[in-house]
This record gives structure tokens, sequence and C-alpha cells, in this order.
């Protein structure tokens, strides 16, 4: 077998309307919510770069420009940032702005995750690439949750796809996959899947969330896939060829935090699991959880 591609590009579905955070999100793309002061995009492509990604494809629609304003060059406000003698916020900014190659691809109408990561092909082309979805953060500083699967897919040749076991009764959110888990490596061949399952049929509890590395077969598939769950074109459904391919596909359980900060709760969570991690907020952020709490008691 020719030496497999190291993962370099990366997709990120950024279509979507947000109304699960309305009003906030009327004239605000739902990926710039912060989480305490970094847009979740921002994490989001941190957390790829950290795994040696180095262009990302944007999935946009419309009213997403703030996006693309984000990782620009902002020179005006750099250069005051600088005349004003805080070069350490104008450095991080810089940052900010070259931390990827960035690539902004409108998909056109709303016709399911699928679909938004087929819009990807051109600029992504013949080779292996990661797919990560703005609503899951995964917080493992050391060994990020998309160069977990990097690996398995480097190893095996395999597409990957990040799994965890949710609670009963909350199998119809997500897709769920089956297969046999080895406990030892934390990987399942996955045998089956199956979109946003109803009632009483998901073949297991364990859900795909967020994070996919797929090899370039997927195209095809994606370019076959019809209509499923909801009407949309379903990217668990074209996955789903790559079970019975040649290539097969892993699920992953990550070693790692996920917040799902497309949920109100998730997302309140997250801001306070992230506060707790910088040492200059840590201790006030746990005093004001004790007040709040004590002030309800
Ligand atoms: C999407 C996918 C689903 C996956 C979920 C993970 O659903 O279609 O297979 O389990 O993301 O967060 P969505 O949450 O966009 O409806």
């Amino acid at each position: 077998m020719a030496a497999l591609q190291r993962v370099k590009k990366a997709v990120i579905p950024a279509a979507g309307l947000g109304t699960r955070f309305l009003p906030a999100t009327k004239a605000i793309p739902k990926e710039m919510l912060p989480i305490v002061d970094i847009p979740t995009i921002q994490l989001v492509i941190d957390e790829a770069v950290r795994a040696g990604i180095t262009d990302v494809v944007i999935i946009n629609g419309r009213g997403k420009h703030a996006i693309e304003d984000h990782f620009d060059h902002a020179y005006e406000l750099e250069r005051t940032l600088r005349d004003r003698g805080n070069s350490e916020l104008a450095d991080a900014m810089q940052r900010v702005s070259t931390m990827v190659r960035l690539i902004s691809v409108r998909q056109k109408a709303p016709l399911g995750l699928g679909h938004a990561v087929l819009c990807a092909r051109e600029a992504i082309g013949d080779e292996p690439f990661a797919v990560l979805l703005g609503d899951d953060l995964v917080d493992n500083d050391p060994d990020p949750g998309i160069g977990q699967l990097a690996r398995v897919h480097a190893e095996t040749g395999a597409g990957a796809v990040m799994i965890m076991e949710v609670p009963p009764g909350k199998e119809h959110m997500y897709g769920i996959v089956a297969g046999d888990l080895d406990a030892a490596t934390g990987r399942m061949r996955i045998r089956d899947m199956v979109e946003k399952p109803k009632a009483g049929t998901a073949p297991s509890r364990w859900a795909i969330v967020g994070r996919y590395v797929l090899p370039p077969t997927i195209w095809g598939h994606l370019a076959d896939t019809k209509p499923g769950a909801g009407g949309e074109i379903q990217l668990t459904d074209a996955l789903h060829q790559l079970v019975g391919s040649a290539a097969g596909l892993y699920g992953v359980v990550v070693q790692g935090v996920r917040h799902d900060a497309g949920d109100k709760l998730g997302y309140l969570r997250a801001n306070l699991a992230y506060a707790l991690k910088r040492p200059e907020l840590r201790a006030a952020v746990l005093e004001l959880c004790r007040e709040l709490v004590a002030a309800e008691s």
C-alpha cells in the first residue's frame, strides 16, 4: 500500500442559522459566540492547528462575514494596540490572522451536513481530510482530538469518527454506530450506523460527536447520497457506504473533555470549564459559583 498522506486540510461546516441561540445569533454567526473571550470557531481551529492542519475550508452561508473578518489581518486594530503600548494583545491578534490558510465556500441551500461537506470537494481534492463541527468542543491540550483520529487513519487507512456513549433516550439526537469496541485501544470497527434513530430503534448508545477524518473515497459516496433523515443529505449515510468498503470505518473513543456548545447548558458549562483553566480567572470564578449557589439555598 502506498504511504498514507498526512491530514493537512479540514472542513468546518458553518452555514447553519443558529436558531437555538436566537436572538444572540440574529446578526452574529453562532460560531462567533465566545467561550470566555475566544470565539468557539477559533477554539475549533486551534485544535486543528495543534494536530498539524494547515488549511481550513469553512462552509458558510449568508451573513457569515464576521468569521472571515475574524481570521483576517486587522491592520488598524493592531496598529492602535501597538500605539497604546499593548503589543502583547497586538501579537495575539496577529497570531489569529496567521493560524491557518482559510478558504471560504458558500453552501447555497441548506441541504444538510453531507451536502455542506461535499461543497468542499474542489478545495480539498484527492487527499484525506478532517471534518470538525463547531458545536462540539474537544478539550485536550497535549493531544488534540482530531489528531487522535488522524493517527487511526494513518495506521489503518480507514475513516475515523469520534464516538461517545450518550445517556439512554438521547440517541435520536445523533448519528449512532454499532460494532465491537476494543476497550484496550478505544477503537470500534463500525458494522452499522444510523442517523438520528427513532425512539427504541437505536443499535447502541454510541454516538458520533463532531470529529471525523475521512479518506477521499468519501467524495463519491457523498455525491451519491440521497436525502435521508429530516429530508437532508446526511454525512452519516455517506459514511455508511465506507463501512461496507475495503477501507472501512473506525469509531474512536477520543481522550479529552467534550462540550456540546450547541446547547444552552453545554455552552454555559463550556464557558465555566474554560474559565476555570485560566489561572487569572480560576479563583474568582469559583468564588462566583459559590456565591450564586449560596444565594439559591
Ligand atoms: C450532526 C450529525 C450527527 C452527529 C452530530 C454530532 O447532527 O448529523 O450524526 O451525531 O452532528 O454533534 P446535528 O447535531 O448537526 O443535527
